[in-house]
Order: C-alpha cells, then sequence, then structure tokens
C-alpha cells in the first residue's frame, strides 16, 4: 500500500509509462528508471529496456494517474488526428498501448502531455513534435525507451553530426520495414553517394542487387568500432561471417590477413580491381610488402622482373594453407 502511494506522489502528473525521459542523460538511462521505480511499478523497467510486455499489473494505476494529469489519452488525440489514430493500430508501437491496457498513452509517450495543446484547439506550440525538434531532443525521447538495445548512439558518427532518430526513420509515415523512411541502401545513399559510386564499381559487394546489406557490417546506431563497423575485436569477422573459406584458422598463416586484416588488400564496397582488390595488378599488391623477395632467385627471375606471371597462379591458397607454407597448395 505504502509503495503503491509513493508511486502515485511521484508520478501524479503524468502517465508511468512516459517516465523514462527524465533518465536519459545518465549513462544506464534504463537502470535508473528501474532504480527510481523499485517501488512497485515494476512495468516501468520493462519498457524503459524495451523488454517484453509485463503482464497487467499496473492498468489500475495507470487510469488513476493518467485521468489526474495533464494527458488526455491517445482516443482524444484521434478524435482530431483520425487518419493517423487509425493507421497507429498497426504501428509496432501499439504493443506500448496493448501492454499498458489500452490506456491510450501510446501519442504522448513521444508527443509528451497534450493537454494544452488540446485546450488550445490544436495549439501546435504546446505539443512536442519530433520533426522539428532538435536532434539531440529527438533522440533523449526515442533512447528514453530504446537505449537498451542502441546504448552507444550518443557517441556515433550520425549523432555527432545531428543525424537523429527521425532522419532515417518515420513513426508515422515509413515506407519500409523497421519503421524506415525509405529500405537499404536507398536510405543511406540519400547521404552517402560517394559509397553508392563504389558499390556500383565494376567488382563490388551486391547492395544494390539487394544481397548484402549496409547493415551486414556497420550498425548505425553506434558501435565501439571506427566507421560504425560491427564486431570491433577483430574487424576480419565482419567479412569471414559470410567468407567462411577464407576464415582459417590455417597451419600456415599469410600473417597480414590476420595483422592488417582483410582491409590490407580488399576494398570492403567496391573496385575497378577483380575480386575488389586494392590494386589494379596483383604483383604491385605483393610487392609493397615483399619486393625482395619477389625478385629473388627462387622465382628465377631478376630483379624488377615486371614479366613475373601473376603471384597468385602459384600462391593460390593466399589467404592460409593448411598444407604448403608457401600457399602454393
Ligand atoms: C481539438 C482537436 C485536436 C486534438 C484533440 C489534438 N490535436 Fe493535435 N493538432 C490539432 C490541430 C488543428 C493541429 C494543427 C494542424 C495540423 O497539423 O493538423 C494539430 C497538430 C498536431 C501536431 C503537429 C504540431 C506541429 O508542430 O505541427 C502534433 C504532433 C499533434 N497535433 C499531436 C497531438 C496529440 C499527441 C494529441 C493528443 C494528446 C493531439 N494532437 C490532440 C488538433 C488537435
Ligand atoms: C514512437 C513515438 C510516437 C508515437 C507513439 C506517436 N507519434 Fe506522432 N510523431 C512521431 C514522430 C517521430 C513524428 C514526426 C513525423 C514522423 O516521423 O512520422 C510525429 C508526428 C506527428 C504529427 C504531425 C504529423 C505531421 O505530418 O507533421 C501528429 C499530428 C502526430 N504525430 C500525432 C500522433 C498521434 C495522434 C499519436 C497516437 C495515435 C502519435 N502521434 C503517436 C512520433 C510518435
Ligand atoms: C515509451 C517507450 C517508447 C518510445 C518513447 C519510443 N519507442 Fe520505439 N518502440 C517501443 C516499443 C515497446 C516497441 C516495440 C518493440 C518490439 O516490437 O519488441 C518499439 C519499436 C520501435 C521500432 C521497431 C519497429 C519494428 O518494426 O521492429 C522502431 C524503429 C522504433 N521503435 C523507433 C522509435 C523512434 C524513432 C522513437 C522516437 C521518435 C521511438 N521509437 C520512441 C517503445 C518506445
Ligand atoms: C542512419 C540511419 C539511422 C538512424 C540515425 C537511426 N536508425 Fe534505427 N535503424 C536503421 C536501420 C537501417 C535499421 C535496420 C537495420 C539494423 O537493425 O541496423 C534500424 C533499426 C532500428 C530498430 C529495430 C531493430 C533494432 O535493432 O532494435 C530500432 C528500434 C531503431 N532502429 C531505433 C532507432 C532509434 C531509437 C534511433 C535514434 C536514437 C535510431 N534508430 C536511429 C537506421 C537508423
Ligand atoms: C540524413 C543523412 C544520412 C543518412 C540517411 C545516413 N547517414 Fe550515415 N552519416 C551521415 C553523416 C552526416 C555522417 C557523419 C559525417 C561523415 O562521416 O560522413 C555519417 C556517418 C556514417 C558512417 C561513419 C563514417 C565515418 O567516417 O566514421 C557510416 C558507416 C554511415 N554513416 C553509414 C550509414 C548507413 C549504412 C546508412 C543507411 C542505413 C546511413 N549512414 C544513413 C549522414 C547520413
Ligand atoms: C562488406 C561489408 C560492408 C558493406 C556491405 C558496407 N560497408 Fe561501409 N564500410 C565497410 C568497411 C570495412 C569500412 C571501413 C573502410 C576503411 O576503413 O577504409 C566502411 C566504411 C564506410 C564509410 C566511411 C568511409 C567511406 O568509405 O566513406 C561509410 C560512410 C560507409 N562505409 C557506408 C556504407 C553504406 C552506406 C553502405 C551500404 C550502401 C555500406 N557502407 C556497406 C564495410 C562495409
Ligand atoms: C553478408 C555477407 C557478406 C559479408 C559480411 C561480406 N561479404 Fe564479401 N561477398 C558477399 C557476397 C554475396 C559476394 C558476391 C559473391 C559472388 O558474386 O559470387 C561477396 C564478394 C566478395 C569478394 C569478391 C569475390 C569474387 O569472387 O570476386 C571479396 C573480395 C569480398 N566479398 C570480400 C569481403 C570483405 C573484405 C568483407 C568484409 C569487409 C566482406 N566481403 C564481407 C557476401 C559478404
Ligand atoms: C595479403 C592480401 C590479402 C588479404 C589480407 C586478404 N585477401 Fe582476399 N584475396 C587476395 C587476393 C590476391 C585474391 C585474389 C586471388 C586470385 O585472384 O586468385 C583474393 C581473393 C579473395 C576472395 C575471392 C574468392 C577467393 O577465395 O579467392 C574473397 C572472398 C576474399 N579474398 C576475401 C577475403 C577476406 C574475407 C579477407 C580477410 C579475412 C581477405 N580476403 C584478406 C588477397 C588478400
Ligand atoms: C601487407 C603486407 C603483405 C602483403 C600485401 C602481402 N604479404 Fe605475403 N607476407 C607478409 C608477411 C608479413 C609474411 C610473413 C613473412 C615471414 O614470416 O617471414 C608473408 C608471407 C608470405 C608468404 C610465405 C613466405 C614464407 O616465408 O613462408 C608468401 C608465399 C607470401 N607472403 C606471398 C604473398 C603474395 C603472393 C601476396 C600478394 C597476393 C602477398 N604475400 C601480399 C606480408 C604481406
Ligand atoms: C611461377 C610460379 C610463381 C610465381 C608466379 C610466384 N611465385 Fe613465389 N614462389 C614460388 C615457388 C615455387 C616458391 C618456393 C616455395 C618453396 O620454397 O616451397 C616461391 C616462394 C615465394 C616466397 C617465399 C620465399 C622464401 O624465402 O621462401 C614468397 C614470399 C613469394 N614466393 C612471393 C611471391 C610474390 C610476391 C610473387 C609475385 C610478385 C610470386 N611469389 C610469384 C612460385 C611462384
Amino acid at each position: 500500500m505504502r509503495a503503491n502511494k509513493a508511486v502515485f506522489f511521484m508520478h501524479k502528473d503524468r502517465p508511468v509509462a512516459r517516465l523514462p525521459i527524465g533518465a536519459v542523460p545518465g549513462k544506464w538511462p534504463g537502470l535508473r528508471a528501474c532504480l527510481m521505480l523499485m517501488l512497485g511499478a515494476s512495468i516501468l523497467c520493462a519498457t524503459a529496456l524495451g523488454a517484453p510486455a509485463p503482464k497487467g499489473k499496473s492498468a489500475d494505476t495507470q487510469a488513476k494517474v493518467a485521468a489526474s494529469s495533464d494527458f488526455v489519452g491517445g482516443e482524444t488525440c484521434a478524435t482530431c488526428h483520425d487518419e493517423i489514430g487509425k493507421k497507429f493500430a498497426d504501428n509496432p508501437h501499439t504493443k506500448m498501448a496493448l501492454m499498458h491496457g489500452s490506456n491510450g498513452v501510446t501519442c504522448e509517450n513521444c508527443h509528451g502531455a497534450g493537454k494544452a495543446h488540446v485546450d488550445g484547439g490544436g495549439d501546435t506550440t504546446k505539443i512536442f513534435n519530433p520533426a522539428k525538434a532538435p536532434a539531440k531532443e529527438v533522440d533523449a525521447k526515442c533512447l528514453s525507451c530504446h537505449a537498451g538495445a542502441h546504448p552507444d548512439f550518443d557517441r556515433s558518427p550520425h549523432a555527432k553530426a545531428n543525424v537523429s532518430c527521425v532522419s532515417c526513420h518515420s513513426v508515422h509515415a515509413s515506407k519500409a520495414e523497421g519503421l524506415l523512411k525509405a529500405s537499404q541502401p536507398g536510405l543511406c545513399f540519400q547521404c552517402h553517394s560517394d559509397v553508392k559510386a563504389s558499390v556500383s564499381m565494376p567488382f563490388h559487394h551486391p547492395v544494390n542487387e539487394g544481397v548484402v546489406k549496409c547493415s551486414d557490417c556497420h550498425d548505425v546506431h553506434g558501435t565501439f568500432g571506427e566507421n560504425n563497423l560491427k564486431s570491433a575485436a577483430d574487424q576480419s569477422r565482419i567479412c569471414t561471417k559470410c567468407h567462411t573459406d577464407v576464415r582459417g584458422p590455417f597451419v600456415y598463416e599469410h600473417a597480414p590477413v590476420k595483422a592488417e586484416g582483410c582491409l590490407a588488400c580488399h576494398s570492403p564496397h567496391g573496385s575497378q580491381n577483380a575480386r575488389m582488390l586494392n590494386m589494379p595488378s596483383i604483383n604491385t599488391l605483393c610487392n609493397q610488402c615483399h619486393s625482395r623477395v619477389a625478385n629473388a632467385t627462387v622465382h628465377g627471375m631478376a630483379a624488377g622482373s615486371d614479366e613475373l606471371a601473376p603471384c597468385t597462379s602459384c600462391h593460390t591458397f593466399i589467404h592460409g594453407s593448411n598444407i604448403n607454407a608457401a600457399f602454393l597448395r
């Protein structure tokens, strides 16, 4: 009883489900929200962490709280915004309404308390519109629930460049899965035209063809690695997830595959050169590191041997071999 009262008091001016916004600047917003609410409203932790719907429970509290607040509930919003209200039934965010017993707090989870807006007959200065708000405010609002899945967004190159959640996602007018404004790669090309040029080169990852996605290698919501790359610990693992045959381990490793990684020899998006190599000539590529050896007598050629056949015509297993130390077999 006591606990319930305390919760009611803390949140008497807003619906419970909206709470976590105050916790956003912290490092663990979800956790902070949980601590604040430990006194009984466990449903909130689940919301804050983007976890699946908890069962029943607070519908009662919810109704009382919403009624005594500046929140009018989604059904009221829908009386004027009926088009948006109707479409919202299919929105993934409708799950929130369901998990809170259909009390209709969903609209105001993102738009803030709506009473003043309604009383003003739709006064646009009295309602939070993510489409017009500064990037940081939008991100904070969305991350109040999504920080659990995207904890690194604030330090991502996108966030730093004020590319916000609503630069890529649209809640009401999305044209693709995952509430995206457009599907990949078109979405990304709107801003990254240089990459569009790369994946259109003669030898490229089949991104335009829809076989490989930008998000197979990148997490645009931020990572610990540079370039928003997934899997910071060992960059090659991004690649060997698909290219299992070059993964190894081999009895005879070719040192740079492990040390420098795939990008020592390949371009990730596309290239003018076969096999997406960094250099037009395989021999030039190899001779960056092997010039002395390559020209030595072992190959039966004099120094400066331009006529030497492509190195990989003999050193076929260039990523490593279990049989031959010179990768001939
Ligand atoms: C009495 C009718 C009415 C109700 C109820 C109402 N609105 Fe509005 N709303 C309007 C009008 C009118 C506008 C301005 C014209 C437009 O953009 O459609 C508007 C605009 C908006 C905008 C855009 C603001 C901008 O900056 O352009 C948002 C967001 C919004 N409403 C959200 C809500 C939410 C959320 C609720 C429920 C809490 C709600 N409205 C309830 C009438 C209403
Ligand atoms: C998950 C967050 C979220 C929820 C929940 C949400 N909205 Fe929105 N709303 C947005 C965002 C983001 C925008 C900016 C345009 C966009 O992204 O589609 C927006 C824009 C709007 C606008 C302005 C439309 C325009 O074209 O400029 C209105 C009106 C609106 N919302 C009403 C509602 C109503 C009514 C509900 C409940 C049925 C609701 N919103 C629920 C995030 C939300
Ligand atoms: C009050 C909490 C809350 C807020 C605020 C919120 N979301 Fe969500 N969001 C959810 C929940 C709950 C789901 C459904 C999760 C699921 O499907 O497991 C969801 C789902 C999503 C999805 C996944 C859609 C899919 O098809 O899988 C996207 C994208 C998304 N939200 C973006 C946003 C953006 C952008 C904002 C800010 C404008 C925002 N959310 C604000 C709770 C929230
Ligand atoms: C640069 C574009 C971009 C930005 C900015 C962006 N997203 Fe996304 N988002 C995507 C793409 C692409 C996907 C689908 C592929 C993936 O999961 O990476 C996605 C997927 C999601 C999903 C569903 C799948 C998942 O991983 O949980 C959620 C939820 C989501 N984004 C929320 C957000 C929120 C919240 C923000 C702002 C803090 C945001 N996004 C910013 C592009 C973006
Ligand atoms: C609204 C414009 C916009 C959209 C859409 C967008 N980006 Fe970005 N992206 C930027 C900006 C601005 C930066 C930071 C400046 C820079 O490094 O170019 C950035 C940075 C990046 C980086 C890091 C670059 C670096 O130097 O560290 C990657 C990777 C990236 N974006 C991938 C994507 C992918 C993948 C998508 C599509 C899912 C996407 N972006 C959609 C604008 C956008
Ligand atoms: C096969 C994996 C892979 C795919 C698919 C991929 N990238 Fe990349 N991307 C990388 C790697 C690896 C780097 C780092 C390059 C470097 O360090 O020189 C990178 C770098 C970038 C950069 C920053 C440097 C630059 O080249 O501008 C951007 C922006 C970028 N990628 C965007 C995209 C976009 C947009 C898509 C989809 C059209 C995409 N990437 C698809 C692996 C990939
Ligand atoms: C999501 C799976 C996937 C990931 C991740 C991936 N690739 Fe690929 N890669 C492919 C596909 C599919 C092809 C096209 C194969 C074909 O056309 O036969 C390809 C082609 C290539 C080729 C050209 C092969 C040829 O026969 O011409 C090279 C080289 C390559 N990838 C290197 C890389 C590197 C380096 C990375 C990491 C930065 C990487 N790949 C990440 C799927 C992937
Ligand atoms: C020391 C340079 C070098 C490094 C490092 C390297 N490759 Fe290669 N790779 C090559 C060369 C050269 C070819 C072309 C072989 C040929 O033409 O026969 C090639 C070919 C490929 C191919 C085409 C199919 C095949 O197996 O021949 C794929 C896929 C590939 N590399 C993926 C990778 C991945 C993934 C990595 C990182 C784990 C990587 N490479 C690291 C030099 C390298
Ligand atoms: C980024 C530098 C780098 C590039 C590029 C490179 N290698 Fe290597 N390679 C090495 C290093 C380092 C070793 C290990 C040398 C050692 O153990 O003494 C090595 C070892 C080898 C070996 C085995 C040598 C031995 O002593 O057993 C062969 C054969 C070889 N490389 C061929 C090639 C060929 C062919 C290419 C071009 C497709 C190539 N390398 C590109 C750095 C490179
Ligand atoms: C005509 C076939 C052929 C070509 C072409 C070739 N090699 Fe070799 N390479 C060999 C043979 C055979 C060996 C000796 C292997 C052994 O000792 O077991 C060798 C050995 C090596 C070694 C190890 C040398 C050592 O000290 O043991 C390196 C490094 C090497 N090659 C690099 C290259 C590079 C770089 C190129 C291209 C510029 C190249 N090779 C072109 C056949 C070739």
